[in-house]
């Protein structure tokens, strides 16, 4: 091979011609890697807890896609249109349109975020001893619907639940499995099937076109009603148009809105998707429901005009709306995630396959098999990047899954990650190649690696605040 065949942008070294982002970069943040002293202090401070390390002391943070997105300038222009008005704002009813126009439901209601917007769809439509089945569990959800008397049953796919099935949509809803549910309880027990798009937990995996309809079909039999998690359902819509026969051709937003077309109402946690720091909503199409969640808001968020966001946030949100289902911006979005993890798998690094939407999930059992999971192999994982590196990842493991409210017992899932979730328009390719070697480094080294212990456990969402030490 001569020296010009050899290759060496990104594009050749795919066999492709290579993409570049749909945007030019006009406002930097430094960032800065502290020694390894300094970081091996910060993270014994912290509790070998990345939740509870300080951001400056992290150099790349891959913590999480939430709020962490860069705004673009229209975005930012858009904050100075803020109609700080308590009430009747008239960014709500920019929020209002573009929620309607890209989503398809018919009545919005504004929260501060995800979880705003998930306590008041399960006050609103939970009844004690209810029974919740979705498909696989998120932390923040799954507590607002056991903290409304509920209890969540997983219903996706069983290939969901191993990192190596090839599945091209793991986060289908397993219907056999359901119907099973809704006979054994009986309709009435059932509050509604809670869908996700690209399934978090189970590393970012997409729900199929063909999926949700046939969902839609059995629910219509039980007069059952689907709501969706809308929080990265734009990313859902992509692997659609990549995977599914008839959509190779259909505009992202397209998808979008015939993908919701066949649920009853969604919620989201706008800090994914739509590009901005802060916010979420809930709609619905019902107007009963709608009437108290409108009256539930006031209690919990604020106004239904602003449901705990400024006049400016919304604006942003509307905005970031319409630039979130641009075909090229996801391409690129999606296009980031797998250009790391092609480089990972190309080392032969354990990582959940196929590769999802917005983070690379490094699969912990596999990567220490040495460490039992009572042990957090994920925690101990995300430590350690962190101290090769000052990259910050987070558990999705075994302290996410946190104890069975009946048995006290921790869950064990058969899933233990670590995620390295890829902000939206933030990070460059060489960051993600600095990522890549570090996570190699890690696993190089992996065999001297010992677990770690919890020595202080919050009641609720543990993952946040839990303390480690060292073995
Ligand atoms: C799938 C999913 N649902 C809901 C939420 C909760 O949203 P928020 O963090 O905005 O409260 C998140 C956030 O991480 C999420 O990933």
């Amino acid at each position: 091979m001569t020296e010009s065949q050899i290759p060496k942008t990104m594009g050749q070294q795919f066999g492709r011609r290579s993409w570049a982002e749909p945007w030019k970069i006009k406002m930097v943040e430094p960032i800065e890697m502290i020694s390894a002293e300094e970081r091996q202090r910060a993270l014994e401070e912290a509790g070998y807890n990345t939740f509870l390390l300080r951001s400056e002391d992290v150099y790349i943070d891959l913590l999480t896609d939430s709020g962490t997105s860069a705004m673009s300038d229209r975005q930012w222009a858009g904050l100075m249109l803020g109609d700080e008005a308590y009430a009747g704002s008239r960014n709500f009813y920019h929020l209002e349109e573009a929620v309607q126009t890209y989503y398809g439901y018919r009545y919005l209601v504004p929260t501060h975020q995800g979880r705003g917007a998930e306590h008041l769809i399960s006050q609103a439509v939970i009844k004690a001893g209810d029974v919740v089945p979705g498909n696989m569990y998120f932390t923040t959800t799954r507590l607002h619907q056991e903290l409304a008397g509920g209890r969540f049953v997983d219903v996706i796919i069983p290939e969901a639940h191993d990192p190596t099935n090839l599945h091209p949509f793991k986060g289908n809803i397993d219907l056999d499995k359901l119907q099973a549910l809704i006979e054994q309880e009986g309709a009435s027990k059932i509050a509604y099937v809670c869908l996700a798009g690209t399934v978090n937990m189970a590393g970012g995996q997409p729900v199929s076109m063909a999926n949700v309809k046939a969902l839609r079909q059995l629910c219509d039999r039980y007069g059952i009603r689907i709501y969706l998690d809308a929080t990265r359902m734009v990313e859902n819509a992509f692997f659609i148009q990549e995977r599914e026969e008839g959509y190779a051709n259909s505009p992202i937003a397209e998808i979008l809105k015939e993908f919701c077309s066949y649920t009853d109402g969604a919620w989201m946690s706008a800090k994914k998707d739509h590009l901005v720091n802060i916010g979420g909503w809930l709609a619905v199409n019902d107007s009963d429901l709608y009437d108290n969640l409108r009256n539930l808001v006031v209690i919990y968020e604020g106004l239904h005009t602003y449901g705990g966001m400024a006049g400016r946030d919304m604006e942003a949100l509307a905005i970031g709306i319409r630039e979130a289902v641009q075909d090229d911006h996801i391409r690129s979005r999606i296009g980031q995630v797998r250009y790391l993890g092609d480089l990972l798998t190309s080392w032969q690094v354990p990582i959940v396959q196929p590769i999802g939407g917005h983070a690379i999930f490094l699969d912990a059992k596999r990567f220490y098999p040495h460490i039992p999971q009572d042990q957090f192999p994920s925690q101990t994982l995300a430590a350690q990047l962190y101290l090769d590196s000052g990259v910050r990842g987070m558990e999705r493991g075994v302290v996410s899954a946190g104890r069975d409210p009946q048995t006290g017992d921790h869950r064990y899932p058969a899933l233990e990650l670590t995620r390295l979730t890829i902000p939206r328009r933030v990070y460059t390719q060489a960051h993600m190649d600095v990522v890549a070697e570090s996570v190699k480094a890690v696993y190089d080294s992996r065999q001297q690696t010992h677990g770690l212990k919890m020595v202080y456990e919050p009641q609720y969402l543990r993952f946040f605040q839990a303390r480690f030490t060292h073995l």
